[in-house]
């Protein structure tokens, strides 16, 4: 961890062997999804430890039924927003649908991210033929965060959006990839809508972090989005997630409200779990 002495904000940035070292003190790590420069300032403040620039941003920025139309461009884009009013959190962004189709798109793409967006680390979507991909961005450096259960990348295959990993063989399935996107390099983990048994049982075997939603409260940390869990998102919200400006008056207060129940596990309880 290092301190950037330009900022007046005193918080340390927060690193990948920071995460890594969470894990080990057994503290949780608090994560929301951000998509511009004027929410990104608030989140220092609050004490969020990672900001994902997800692309969600196509449902909930664009109007998208799905993250499918979601380009590189755009993430880009709202990266690039996100970093300049963003201190201390780690900045990840999803690598969105077809921009990790093989190593060298992974690798071209991965490189805007980081380079021209700011990105600290990027989102790829989960295993099998991925891990060739986590592999070759690890090797160059690029810090990998994984992401298992519900891949929404994948929702034609799935058949919609669901809970992944109810039945036997499809926990075993998501175990056994849980280890490889490790084994790959991968440097943490976002569970989405996998049984609460399930998650903690990956959390314990695995050395990473990983951050669940909608995975229960024995996840290193959690991740919401950040639409959702102010209540602005229109429409149906997911069991997982939970408003908490309800009752608040500020998005500040809302915020640091997030991250204290993320900290002391009063979020998520079994009625945002499965
Ligand atoms: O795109 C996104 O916001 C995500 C989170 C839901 C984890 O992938």
């Amino acid at each position: 961890m290092y301190t950037n002495t330009t900022n007046a904000n005193p918080r340390s940035v927060v690193t990948v062997p920071a995460l890594r070292q969470r894990k080990a003190d057994g503290a949780k790590i608090a994560m929301l999804t951000c998509y511009d420069a004027s929410f990104a300032a608030h989140f220092d403040a609050a004490g969020v430890d990672a900001v994902l620039v997800g692309d969600s941003l196509g449902m909930v920025i664009q109007g998208q039924a799905s993250t499918l139309p979601v380009t590189l461009d755009h993430m880009v884009y709202h990266c690039a927003a996100v970093s300049r009013g963003l201190h201390a959190p780690l900045l990840i962004a999803d690598m969105p649908f077809m921009s990790y189709r093989d190593v060298s798109t992974a690798l071209v793409s991965a490189g805007r991210l980081l380079a021209e967006a700011g990105a600290a680390m990027v989102k790829v979507e989960g295993a099998g033929w991925v891990l060739d991909v986590i592999a070759a961005l690890s090797a160059r450096d690029v810090p990998v965060c994984a992401h298992l259960g519900l891949t929404p990348q994948s929702v034609h295959k799935l058949g919609g959006y669901r809970v992944q990993g109810r039945l036997e063989g499809d926990a075993k399935r998501l175990l056994e990839d849980a280890h490889a996107v490790a084994g790959a390099g991968a440097e943490l983990l976002v569970l989405e809508c996998v049984p609460a048994e399930l998650a903690t049982r990956i959390t314990g075997e695995l050395a990473i972090p990983t951050i669940g939603i909608g995975a229960g409260a024995g996840c290193n940390g959690q991740v919401l989005v950040l639409y959702d869990m102010l209540g602005i998102t229109p429409g149906h919200r997911p069991r997982f997630s939970k408003d908490f400006l309800c009752g608040r008056d500020s998005i500040d207060a809302a915020l640091a409200a997030y991250v204290g129940a993320v900290q002391d596990s009063s979020f998520p309880g079994p009625e945002h779990s499965y």
